[in-house]
């Protein structure tokens, strides 16, 4: 079935997907936690790294960070507007002559030869898009991969738990009254999500089986001529480090971002994100918390894996 890609090219190349996805740090404490626990392994593990890939790049969050650092970057997405975007970020940055900019699909990785680049990337899920692919994918990017790698997934144990509160985003808004079209949503749509659920026994076996978020409803979708969320796979930690394992990959460090801050509630975590000192210990100790490989299954969205060719 090749639905999982034609699916994932027509939700991320709608219009406004670059635009919203650069902004999102300034939209959702999630993001914030999850990108600054993705920037300090980057920051902390560049020693001998002169060239990137970057997978699934997005707006450049990662790829423009790096590009700063000195790096050369191949900033590489399957989504037009996301590179629109980060090109634009990039030359405002004054770094755009160190980023090539290639549209392209992770299922697809044969113009690049073995090792050729210093460090491989894919940060924020663009893996778990390639499903029935992933591992393939994975295999591909170490293939690439010369000294390191770093990959952030969906976590299945990280996924479960929107099975039994379908307002967890709610918890993570920093501003209810921003016009973000996804906050409106949650906003206006709470009372209803409550009052309509009803916790799923056998949705939730189902994802913690295979590991498959999104399906059928999202193929009628497509069809329709919608753009669904992409259907999904999401990873368990052992299967993550088998895969890498399994690829040649030594190392392996796992940690979850975002398993702290889950744990905070949303009235909580809005004061930390607005006091600067309370925000850059809270950030620091969710460094050292979600770090620890006990957690990284619980990481909100992602588990986050890194390992040596
Ligand atoms: C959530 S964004 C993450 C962006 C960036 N890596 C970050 O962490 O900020 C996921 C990105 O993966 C890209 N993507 C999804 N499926 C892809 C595929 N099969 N090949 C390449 N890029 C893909 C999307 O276009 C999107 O830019």
């Amino acid at each position: 079935m090749d639905y999982s890609r034609k699916i994932s090219e027509r939700q991320w190349n709608l219009p406004d997907k670059g635009e919203l996805e650069s902004r999102r740090e300034e939209t959702y404490i999630d993001d914030i936690v999850q990108k600054d626990h993705i920037e300090r392994r980057l920051l902390e593990n560049l020693n001998g790294i002169h060239t990137v890939f970057d997978g699934g790049a997005g707006s450049g969050r990662f790829s423009i960070l790096l590009a700063k650092q000195g790096c050369r970057v191949t900033h590489f997405d399957i989504s037009r507007p996301m590179i629109d975007k980060a090109r634009e970020l990039a030359e405002r940055e004054g770094v755009s002559d160190r980023i090539a900019f290639v549209e392209g699909a992770l299922e697809d990785l044969s113009a690049y030869p073995d090792r050729a680049f210093d460090l491989v990337i894919s940060f924020d899920a663009p893996v778990s898009y390639t499903w029935p692919d992933q591992d393939r994918v994975i295999g591909e990017l170490v293939r690439i991969a010369r000294k390191r790698i770093m990959l952030s997934v969906s976590s299945r144990l990280g996924s479960l738990p929107y099975l039994a509160n379908p307002i967890q985003k709610l918890q993570f808004i920093l501003d209810e009254q921003a016009d973000d079209p996804f906050v409106r949503r949650c906003v206006n749509s709470r009372e209803q999500m409550i009052d309509s659920f009803r916790f799923d026994r056998r949705r939730a076996d189902k994802l913690m089986a295979d590991g498959l978020m999104g399906g059928e409803e999202e193929i009628a979708e497509y069809e329709r001529g919608g753009a669904p969320w992409c259907i999904t796979y999401t990873f368990m930690p052992d299967e993550l480090k088998a895969i890498l394992t399994g690829f040649g990959v030594k190392n392996i460090r796992l940690s979850g971002p975002g398993a702290y801050a889950r744990t905070v509630p949303r009235e909580i975590l809005v004061r930390i994100m607005n006091d600067p000192q309370q925000k850059a210990d809270f950030l620091d100790f969710c460094y050292r918390f979600d770090s620890n490989p006990y957690v990284c299954g619980m990481g909100k969205d992602n588990l986050f894996a890194m390992g040596e060719i």
